[in-house]
């Protein structure tokens, strides 16, 4: 049987930073309070002419060459994404696929807002096992700023842009394998967080207007609330099905949406503070670039070994949810 294995890791963030300082004279706020409220002290934000596959190519690159995987054995590309390049079509992934220059590939893109990572996993996982491909490249990539309202202090303080990328390849070694990843939804929660505008629902009230109508659009405190219930049960389920116990996790990688809630899922898992990955203060929250991003941000700075067992855990709009049990299983 073919096992699924996380062999390597990419990201990259756009050059400009965009501080709690910066946005203090863009809306009513305060570098104290986004602190104290999310842990975020600044985020990066892509030029003008700079595309979310662009990011997701320069992250894919180096998840690429960290594998050893040739660009021609690379049969399948899925991107996460909640704002691609074009809307409805082409596909991220297929520009992401002709930019990297590979040839002969399944690419699709799939849309679970910031738990579209482990989604993405998911899927490699199970077309891996099924024998149906062998080295699939996942990335989540996002260019949130193209669709917040940086007159929105409830939600332009939160979102930032960047992109990270895996290679998830066929092994024979069970010791290697993506242990389980579980995924879930619930569209009774689909107004909590939203870009309400730009879709069929809304096509003849939009069609024609500004690009502002397409802005996301959240209930943060309502989020709030869920995505501790929701995350804290998330991640107990996995371990408790996988007979794993939070000490046996050497890194906890969850959604970084804000450091709150964090520490509050943490807390509940009895984790220590050097178990749990924050990335949130420099990088603030990515949708679904989060959790590559963060797991990229171990690796180089040389936390991450071979062997190592990660818990990835995230939420986000639709709502969605999801968390993975995985090794890190780089070829040397
Ligand atoms: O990634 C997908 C999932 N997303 C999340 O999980 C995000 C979840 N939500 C959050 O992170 C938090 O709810 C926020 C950071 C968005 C907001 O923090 P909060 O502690 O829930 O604040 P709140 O919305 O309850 O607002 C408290 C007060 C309000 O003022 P009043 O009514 O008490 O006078 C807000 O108007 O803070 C005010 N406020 C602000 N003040 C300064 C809201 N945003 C800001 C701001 N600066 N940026």
């Amino acid at each position: 049987m073919a096992y699924a294995a996380f062999r390597s890791i990419g990201a990259y963030v756009p050059e400009k930073i965009l501080t709690n300082e910066d946005l203090s004279v863009m809306v009513d706020t305060t570098d104290e309070w986004i602190t104290k409220r999310t842990g975020i002290k600044e985020r990066h934000i892509a030029a003008k002419d700079e595309y979310t596959s662009d990011l997701g190519v320069k992250a894919a690159q180096k998840a690429i060459e960290r594998s050893g995987v040739a660009l021609e054995d690379i049969d399948m590309i899925i991107t996460a994404t909640i704002s691609p390049d074009y809307f409805c079509m082409p596909s991220t992934a297929t520009i992401i696929s002709t930019k990297l220059g590979l040839k002969n590939v399944t690419a699709f893109d799939i849309s679970a807002a910031c738990t579209g990572f482990v989604y993405i996993l998911s899927i490699a996982k199970a077309f891996i096992e099924s024998g149906m491909k062998k080295n699939i490249l996942i990335i989540g990539a996002e260019k949130l700023s193209a669709i917040t309202d940086y007159t929105d202090r409830g939600t332009c303080i939160l979102f930032g842009d960047g992109a990270g990328a895996a290679m998830i390849c066929a092994t024979e070694d069970k010791s290697e394998a993506i242990i389980d990843v579980h995924t879930g939804a619930d569209g009774e929660y689909a107004d909590l967080l939203m870009t309400p505008n730009g879709g069929s629902g809304s096509a003849h009230d939009t069609l024609g207007q500004e690009a502002s109508s397409c802005f996301m659009q959240m209930k943060g405190n309502e989020t709030f609330k869920v995505a501790v219930r929701t995350l804290t049960k998330d991640v107990k389920e996995i371990l408790a099905d996988n007979d794993i116990a939070s000490d046996d996790i050497i890194h906890f990688v969850p959604h970084q949406a804000n450091y709150r809630i964090i520490k509050a899922v943490g807390d509940a898992l009895k984790l220590r503070e050097e178990q749990v990955v924050l990335t949130v203060g420099k990088f603030g929250n990515t949708s679904g670039a989060s959790i590559p991003m963060a797991i990229n941000d171990i690796y180089e700075s040389g936390k991450l070994k071979k062997g190592e067992l990660m818990l990835l855990d995230a939420f986000g709009g639709g709502l969605t949810w999801g968390s993975a049990l995985v090794p890190f299983s780089p070829n040397n």
